[in-house]
């Protein structure tokens, strides 16, 4: 389609479509307060201030009434006409059930609207879909989203007036290296043969080993972590990684029933077990299944040790810890359900290499531990 353009990662897009929009210096973008800090930087990359809306503690997204609330409080401090922009986000793929209202809301402010669908598949895209709401949307293919090309983000423009500036964008792009992208087939070759839940711990370990010595092509530098503008940040899907994005994504649509079925069956492992299940929005194809746990750390370091695969994200409102949040505007007593959820919340796997078994032994190892 016109109007889909591939860039090297998620937040490569996000940054494209936002300067597609021609934002200025200073000018606000209200995103949820729990998300990626990679989500973020690009606002900030664009010298733009970010404001955020909090979570709804149920669903993981920012329901209406938070972006109202943040509104209403910038309005209040006299800054009304820099508001030009809101993220929503579709937290583990469960659909922000109020994202009509909110770009509804959000165009009678004159508000530009950007849907965040990393944890999306982008074959979901389409009418009465996550994704075409908005005036634009964007995608991840990084290693733990719904289908994955090693690193990989995709910009889809909705706003007819602004798709020849994105294209505009796209053209000035560079592209990744040639060694760049065969170190990363060969992760996702590595990944593709060796990964199974198994070792999900110790495949976390060896890859932050590797990336933190630049040993292979990390999701996160630890410059970028450290919010830094790294050289050549706007770049292109490379030509192996883009092979692999219609290959995967033709494969990633059989999946469906499978993930489904799984989404059913913690469900049901959950209410037999007397654990809260995940009260998802109808339609939604989750990526990860959210649990509330009170011992969230001590769940996550018993798992290690019995190499059971359970997630951490996001482990603070604006995930990875350690991360650096200075220049992000970023209080975090003002978002107690998105600090809430970031120090309670676990998320169960649902990709390929799980199976019924699997998910009633982790199930079973929740039952066991869970406060
Ligand atoms: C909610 C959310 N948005 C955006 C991103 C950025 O995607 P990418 O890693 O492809 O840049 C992530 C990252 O993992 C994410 O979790």
């Amino acid at each position: 389609m016109k109007n889909i353009f591939y860039f090297y990662k998620g937040r490569v897009a996000l940054y494209a479509i936002l300067k597609a929009f021609g934002l200025k210096k200073n000018e606000i973008v209200i995103i949820p307060a729990y998300t990626c800090i990679v989500a973020v930087y690009p606002i900030k990359h664009l010298g733009l201030v970010p404001n955020y809306a909090d979570i709804d503690i149920e669903t993981y997204n920012s329901p209406l009434k938070e972006y109202i609330k943040t509104y209403n409080e910038i309005c209040a401090s006299g800054k009304k006409d820099k508001i030009k922009a809101i993220i929503i986000q579709h937290t583990y793929g469960n659909m922000n059930n109020e994202t009509k209202d909110i770009c509804n809301w959000a165009k009678k402010n004159n508000l530009f609207v950007i849907e965040d669908c990393a944890h999306i598949n982008i074959n979901d895209y389409g009418f009465d879909k996550p994704g075409s709401f908005a005036d634009a949307s964007f995608y991840s293919s990084q290693w733990n989203k719904p289908f994955t090309t090693g690193l990989g983000g995709i910009a889809v423009m909705n706003n007819v007036k602004f798709v020849n500036k994105l294209k505009e964008i796209h053209k000035i792009a560079l592209n990744p290296g040639i060694i760049e992208s065969i170190l990363l087939m060969f992760e996702y070759l590595f990944y593709k043969i060796f990964f199974s839940p198994h070792f999900f711990w110790f495949f976390k370990k060896i890859l932050n080993y590797l990336s933190d010595r630049g040993l292979l092509v990390g999701s996160s530098t630890e410059q970028e972590l450290k919010g830094k503008y790294i050289k050549d940040y706007l770049k292109k899907m490379g030509i192996i990684q883009k092979l692999l994005f219609f290959l995967e994504k033709k494969k990633s649509k059989l999946t469906y029933p499978k993930r489904i079925k799984l989404m059913k069956c913690y469900d049901r492992l959950l209410t037999e077990n007397n654990i809260r299940a995940f009260k998802y929005t109808k339609g939604s194809i989750l990526l990860r299944y959210p649990i509330f746990v009170k011992n969230k750390n001590e769940i996550l370091q018993k798992a290690e040790k019995n190499k059971i695969e359970i997630g951490d994200w996001f482990n603070c409102p604006l995930h990875p810890h350690g991360s650096n949040v200075d220049g992000l505007n970023f209080n975090i007593n003002k978002y107690p359900n998105s600090n809430e959820a970031s120090l309670k919340v676990i998320n169960l796997p649902l990709h390929n290499k799980i199976n019924i078994k699997r998910a009633e032994k982790i199930v079973k190892f929740i039952r066991l531990n869970k406060l």
